[in-house]
């Protein structure tokens, strides 16, 4: 019987020498991630690039796509079911990803920079574009860790040192990074937050409100300090 597998499966072997992932990886903001996570397994079936801890921890959920470098890049998960992380081709990691409940996910585009200590904390998902730089020691958390309530953060401490983590009074929604963003150093990158493209956080700022595509935002917490230019933006 001819499903939509087979025959996507088909023109991807005769597609053999062409790679794929570079083009299915800018449909990663476009498809649901059941769909996504399906056709990547279908395209990248050996898992190149990815060394073999990660794929064990994240049970084969991790696509990488060709010529991307993870030097220095590390992983951990608490609850890896479900969890996945894609990263498109070219791109160059240094970070520190944590996925931190089940089906967690980080998606990252093509020719994206992402710095040494540099912290990406998932509890929903993180999602950054292609062409976008994230500088060293930025944190980028999709969650408040806790209750604002003492009393459902009471036990938090001795639920941790026992392995355990209840997200029920977690404030947590998913962080967005448009295309050709700038992170500068030290940002922070609070839950739910929606960097518009080319936009240019500055060193040291606290994001707390979403920030308009090509504009430069800085402080604490972060405020637009002006428009990009048409030169800036290269359309002039
Ligand atoms: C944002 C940045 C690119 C400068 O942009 P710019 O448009 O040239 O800004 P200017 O230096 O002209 O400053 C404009 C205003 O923003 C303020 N500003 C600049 N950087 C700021 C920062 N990090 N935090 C808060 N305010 C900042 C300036 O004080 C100035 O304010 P004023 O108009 O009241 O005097 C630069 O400050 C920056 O943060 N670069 C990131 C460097 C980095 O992290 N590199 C790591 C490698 S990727």
């Amino acid at each position: 019987m001819w499903t939509t597998e087979r025959i996507v499966t088909n023109y991807l072997r005769k597609q053999q020498k062409v790679s794929l992932l570079p083009w299915l990886s800018k449909l990663h903001r476009r498809l649901p991630v059941r769909v996504y996570n399906r056709l990547m397994r279908l395209v990248n079936p050996s898992k190149v690039n990815v060394g073999k801890e990660w794929q064990r921890i994240l049970n084969g959920n991790v696509f990488v796509g060709p010529e991307t470098h993870l030097v220095g890049a590390q992983l951990h998960a608490h609850e890896p079911a479900g969890c996945f992380i894609s990263i498109g081709a070219a791109s160059n990691i240094a970070c520190t990803i944590v996925l931190e409940r089940r089906s967690s996910s980080i998606r990252i585009g093509s020719r994206t920079h992402i710095g040494g200590g540099t912290l990406l904390d998932a509890a929903c998902s993180i999602d950054i574009g292609d062409d976008v730089l994230i500088a060293f020691e930025v944190l980028m958390l999709d969650h408040d860790s806790h209750s604002l309530l003492f009393s459902e953060r009471r036990n938090d401490v001795r639920d941790w040192i026992i392995g355990k983590k209840d997200w029920t009074h977690v404030k947590a929604a998913p962080i967005h990074i448009a295309d050709k963003a700038w992170v500068g150093a030290r940002a922070i990158i609070l839950e739910g937050i929606r960097i518009g493209e080319g936009a240019v956080v500055a060193a040291g700022s606290v994001v707390t409100k979403d920030v308009p595509a090509w504009t430069v935002v800085g402080g604490n917490p972060a405020r637009v300090i002006r428009t990009l230019t048409n030169v800036e933006r290269g359309v002039a």
